[in-house]
């Protein structure tokens, strides 16, 4: 089955979500599309991807050039601790039926999306690209951290049988327009603005889960989306990338806190309830590779990315994710 030649087509599986749609603002809004380029963005409203046959079906419908893969099932640390066993069946069931399916279907790449929160728990640090499968993940993400691996041994056999150039990308924690802000099953950073933001309307105190000493790296997801661009049209490698600002921009969740009620001007009580599990410590990530190939790229200073987020949520309120 062939892809369509010439110019691009590129189906982006999760074109819904927080990453998605951040692609979407970059390719319509900044640009990121080129002449005669085709873009489509998906959501789970177009194929349950987790089913084979559905999966089947929207690439002979699109039959695209060029993928990118963000679909997954997606939350915070206690969603995780909760439903380990969903993470494992329904990520692995996706990452296969795209990686096959691309391949069946001679799409020329495909940039699937991993996370740090997948590297071994026990490491040394900084942790780097090589190290993905040195050892086993934190136990609060085992389903999801494993699917995700597989991603790459995928990525590598079809290298090693076929010749393909299937690749990932590696961000750390993304932040951003569109996300989910649940406040039970978010990540940290989305949850506490909307715990922010009701902490303010209501006149209470705002509730932080865990002590706040957890170190984490954040990228805003417009550079992400400027970054997965370039990966798609220049980045050659099997070999997946993170994508991260550098080691020296990691922060505590207490500093995300503190930028989050500077960005509501929130002036209530802040609590820390430390009976909360922090989840892992720090997952410091390098991002030498991505400077190596990309020195020129500056990434939105924190404060103003928060800022930004802050005003989209307040905003967009009644119809955000929650
Ligand atoms: N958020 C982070 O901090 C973070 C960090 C590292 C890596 N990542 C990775 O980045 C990628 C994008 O994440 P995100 O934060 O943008 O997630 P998100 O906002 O939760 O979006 C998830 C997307 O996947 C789609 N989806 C979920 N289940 C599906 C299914 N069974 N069939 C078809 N589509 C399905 C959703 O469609 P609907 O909108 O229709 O539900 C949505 O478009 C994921 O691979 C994630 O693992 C995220």
């Amino acid at each position: 089955m062939e892809g369509k030649t010439g110019s691009m087509r590129v189906l982006v599986t999760g074109g819904s979500g927080l990453v998605g749609k951040a692609i979407e603002r970059v390719v319509k809004e900044e640009g990121g599309a080129r002449e005669g380029e085709e873009w489509i963005f998906l959501s789970s409203k177009d194929a349950d991807l987790t089913n084979a046959a559905e999966t089947w079906a929207i690439f002979e419908k699109h039959r695209p050039t060029h993928v990118i893969h963000l679909a997954a099932m997606v939350g915070g640390l206690f969603l995780h601790l909760r439903k380990n066993l969903d993470f494992w069946r329904k990520n692995m069931a996706i990452n296969d039926n795209i990686l096959h399916t691309a391949h069946e279907f001679n799409v020329v790449k495909v940039v699937s999306c991993l996370s740090t929160c997948i590297f071994p728990d026990k490491t040394t640090y900084p942790i780097d690209e090589t190290m993905i499968h040195n050892g086993p993940p934190h136990t609060s993400n085992s389903g999801y951290a494993y699917a995700k691996r597989m991603v790459d041994v995928h990525n590598r056999a079809l290298f090693q049988q076929h010749g393909r150039r299937y690749t990932a990308i590696i961000p750390t924690n993304i932040f951003g327009p569109h996300d989910n802000y649940s406040i039970e099953d978010a990540h940290v950073l989305p949850a506490l603005i909307h715990k922010t933001y009701v902490a303010k309307r209501d006149g209470t105190a705002l509730e932080v889960w865990g002590s706040g000493i957890g170190l984490r790296q954040f990228i805003y997801s417009l550079d992400l989306a400027r970054l997965y661009l370039w990966v798609l049209r220049e980045y050659n490698e099997v070999d997946p990338i993170i994508l991260s600002v550098g080691e020296d921009e990691e922060i505590t969740v207490k500093d995300v806190v503190d930028a989050i009620v500077e960005a509501f001007e929130f002036t209530g009580p802040v609590i820390y309830d430390t009976s909360k599990s922090d989840g892992q410590l720090k997952k410091t990530a390098s991002n030498a590779k991505l400077c190596s190939y990309r020195p020129d790229f500056t990434f939105t200073p924190f404060k103003q990315a928060v800022k930004e987020t802050c005003d989209w949520f307040a905003a967009n309120y009644d119809n955000a994710r929650k």
